[in-house]
Order: structure tokens, then C-alpha cells, then sequence
């Protein structure tokens, strides 16, 4: 396990945490968190129902984007890695549903069948490294469907957090059982984002339990995302930016080339 850097670390240090990763022991928090985004949302809708046919979704979570796809009737394959984050999704599928859920490895899994529309939603691509990420383009083209369209969302930082020099910014989010604080750390030199987030539950004004969940992403950029989606053979159609700030998510919709 990465070890949290920064205040993240002097916290965990302080308290005695152990860290633990986010999307498997953390699901619950990370949950907590997706709840609140409903960032592409409209965007994957509008996408699903342009292309018709079945949709794959990769990283799926505990289905942020999943469930209102379902919602829709479409039919959802949701594919994680994440047993924990799998069971979340589970237990909100309606008792009919269009859903198949798969453990595995988005690098490496093998369906039988082909999809209208691959989803790589919420900058995940991000947690793959080169190697990593030319192997998910390669399954992702393996089960897409002729005329089908490929749906990855990167994003794009500011030059100040690429910088040599490791950068913070830190969130805190209030809520009815606790507080859960989010410690981004920038290190250029790495080309790393590393997200520590520390969860106090309160119960009756008090710290009744802390725990600290790790997550990191690298810093691939949309530009470098679209050399590597060429080499891979597609071809982007649409590329859309958020709202300016330090952390811009691009969205991109590739065709095969
Ligand atoms: C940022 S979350 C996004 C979850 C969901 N798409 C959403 O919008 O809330 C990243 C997800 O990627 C999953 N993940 C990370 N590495 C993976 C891999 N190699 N194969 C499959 N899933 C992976 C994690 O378990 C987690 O659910």
C-alpha cells in the first residue's frame, strides 16, 4: 500500500492510521462521495441512446453512472474490479433490470458479445499507467461493435499542479454521520495525483471512529490520451471540455479509425 504523503501523512501518523485503499475497503466512503457527482450523467445518456445496442461500462463503481443508464432500459454490462463496490451496485438493481455485473480487470476481461457503447467514465483511465491503459484500448476495440462508439472521460491539470514541487489542495465535506476530508497531492515529478481522504464518523458531537482511504491517479493528459487512443486505432469524434479551473475533465466519443 502507497503511503499517504503530505498532511494526509502527518495525520495518518498522528492518529495511527493505517491506510487502506479506497475502492475496495473504502467503498462505502468512495459511495458517499459518487453520490453527490453527477457529472456525464446527461452526456452518457444522450450517447446511449444515439447508439442503441448494449452498453458496456468499465469501472462501474457502485453504479453512479450504471443506474440511471438501467433507468433508461438500457442493457448494462458493469464491469469492476471491485467486489465491495459491485455489492453496492447489486443491492440498488431493481428486481428487473437489464444489468449484468462482472469482477474483473477492464485490462484484461473477455466477453461474449460486442457493445454500441464502451463507457470509461469519472477520469478512471486515469488510474491505469501507459501499459495499462494500451491494454484496456485494446479490449475495449476488441468488444465494440462496428459502428460503435468509445466513451473515456481524462483529465487535464494546470500547469502549477505538474510542477516539480508537490502541490496540496484540500476539500472537506460535512454530513450527517461524520466529516470526510480529501487531500489531493500534485507531485510532477512522479506524475502522480495522490487522493487521501480522511473519514471521522460523529456520533452525539463526537469522534466515534477515523479511518484514511488512498486512491492514485497519474497525470495523462487529453492531449497524450488522444496520441495513444490513435495508436490503438480510434479515432476521436467529439471532445468536449468542463468548466476552466485547475482540474478540467475532458470528455472524449472515438470511433474506430
Ligand atoms: C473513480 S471510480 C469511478 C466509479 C464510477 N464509474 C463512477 O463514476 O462513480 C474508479 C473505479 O475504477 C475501478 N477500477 C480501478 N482499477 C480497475 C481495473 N483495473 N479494472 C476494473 N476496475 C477498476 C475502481 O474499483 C472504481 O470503481
Amino acid at each position: 500500500m502507497i503511503r499517504p504523503p503530505g498532511t494526509a501523512g502527518a495525520l495518518a501518523a498522528l492518529y495511527g492510521l493505517e491506510p487502506v485503499p479506497l475502492y475496495s475497503a473504502g467503498a462505502g466512503v468512495y459511495d458517499d462521495i459518487a453520490q453527490i457527482d453527477r457529472a456525464e450523467i446527461g452526456d452518457v445518456l444522450r450517447l446511449a441512446q444515439r447508439v442503441g445496442g448494449p452498453v458496456l461500462e468499465l469501472a462501474c463503481g457502485s453504479g453512479r453512472v450504471t443506474l440511471p443508464l438501467l433507468a433508461r432500459g438500457h442493457r448494462v454490462v458493469a464491469l469492476d474490479n471491485s467486489a465491495a463496490l459491485l455489492r453496492l451496485l447489486s443491492d440498488r438493481l431493481p428486481d428487473v433490470s437489464g444489468a449484468r455485473l462482472v469482477e474483473a480487470d477492464m485490462t484484461s476481461f473477455e466477453l461474449d458479445e460486442t457493445f454500441g457503447l464502451v463507457v470509461l467514465a469519472a477520469t478512471s483511465v486515469c488510474l491505469l499507467d501507459a501499459r495499462q491503459r494500451a491494454a484496456v484500448f485494446e479490449r475495449v476495440r476488441a468488444h465494440l461493435a462496428a459502428d460503435g462508439l468509445f466513451y473515456v472521460s481524462v483529465l487535464d491539470l494546470a500547469d502549477r499542479l505538474r510542477a516539480a514541487r508537490p502541490v496540496e489542495r484540500t476539500s472537506v465535506l460535512v454530513g450527517p454521520g461524520g466529516v470526510t476530508s480529501l487531500f489531493q497531492r500534485f507531485d510532477g515529478r512522479r506524475g502522480v495525483r495522490t487522493t487521501s481522504v480522511l473519514h471521522e464518523s460523529v456520533v452525539d458531537g463526537v469522534t466515534a471512529d477515523r479511518a484514511m482511504y488512498l486512491s492514485e491517479i497519474n497525470m495523462v493528459g487529453s492531449d497524450e490520451l488522444v496520441r495513444e487512443l490513435g495508436a490503438a486505432g480510434f479515432e476521436v469524434l467529439e471532445r468536449r471540455s468542463g468548466p476552466a479551473g485547475e482540474q478540467v475533465q475532458v470528455q472524449l466519443v472515438c470511433g474506430r479509425r
